[in-house]
């Protein structure tokens, strides 16, 4: 892992939480970029677009969150889960099964329980910048009970939610090896948010 200087202490010292926002700054970046290009709010067809990404990124990852070990790592994990939610707002929106499922990108496998970490990392703290997003769907008309249910802030709120998830994370105890599975598992995740964000274009 290249070593990424933050003032005094090196990168790797930091808690889990902490490296991976650091490593993964300039791929968020990207993915903020990629998804604004589908016009989400311009009209219900750009949400649309947004929305199957949305999907499809909660499909490929609806099954670690109901994986029974890295349900004993992270506590109350399945209730986190928004695949759900992102089926019922397609259903709001017209939106066929088949539609969906069409373009399924063959995702990148996610091959170790450290690696999943990455991925429900980037899935969790998505939800973060999801406030921004329902305030934009609004606008079209969509709300937590109607289309934008994914959108929705967890009902112990999207910071504690949030922290409660890493401070979870950060207590794990693992190898630097592992450090380095969830590391790359973020960045596949959010590699794959944006092919298929350019994918819906
Ligand atoms: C246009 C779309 C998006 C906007 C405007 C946006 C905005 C934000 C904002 C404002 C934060 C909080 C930053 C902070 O507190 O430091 C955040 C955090 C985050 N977002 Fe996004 N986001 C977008 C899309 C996404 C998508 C599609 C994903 C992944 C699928 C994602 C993953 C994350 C993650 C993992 C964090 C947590 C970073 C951390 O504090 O460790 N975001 N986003």
């Amino acid at each position: 892992m290249e070593a990424i200087l933050t003032q005094a202490k090196p990168a790797s010292t930091l808690p889990l939480s902490k490296q991976l926002k650091l490593s993964t700054h300039a791929a968020h970046e990207r993915v903020d970029k990629a998804i604004m290009a589908l016009s989400p709010f311009a009209n219900l067809d750009g949400y649309k677009r947004f929305l199957t990404v949305q999907y499809q990124f909660q499909h490929h990852t609806a099954p670690l969150y109901q994986q029974a070990d890295l349900c004993e790592w992270l506590e109350r994990l399945e209730q986190r889960c928004r695949f759900n939610a992102v089926k019922l707002d397609a259903k709001d929106l017209s939106i066929n099964q088949e539609e969906l499922n069409v373009s399924l990108a063959s995702p990148p496998p996610i091959d170790s329980l450290a690696a999943a970490l990455g991925w429900l990392y980037v899935n969790e703290g998505s939800n973060l910048g999801a406030a921004f997003l329902l305030k934009s769907a609004a606008q079209l008309g969509l709300s937590a009970n109607f289309g934008a249910r994914h959108l929705a802030p967890s009902d112990s709120g999207r910071g504690l939610h949030w922290r409660y998830f890493t401070a979870q994370l950060d207590a794990l105890s693992l190898s630097d090896e592992q450090k380095d599975q969830a590391l790359q598992g973020a960045r596949d995740a959010f590699k794959f948010v944006e092919s298929l964000a350019l994918k819906n274009l």
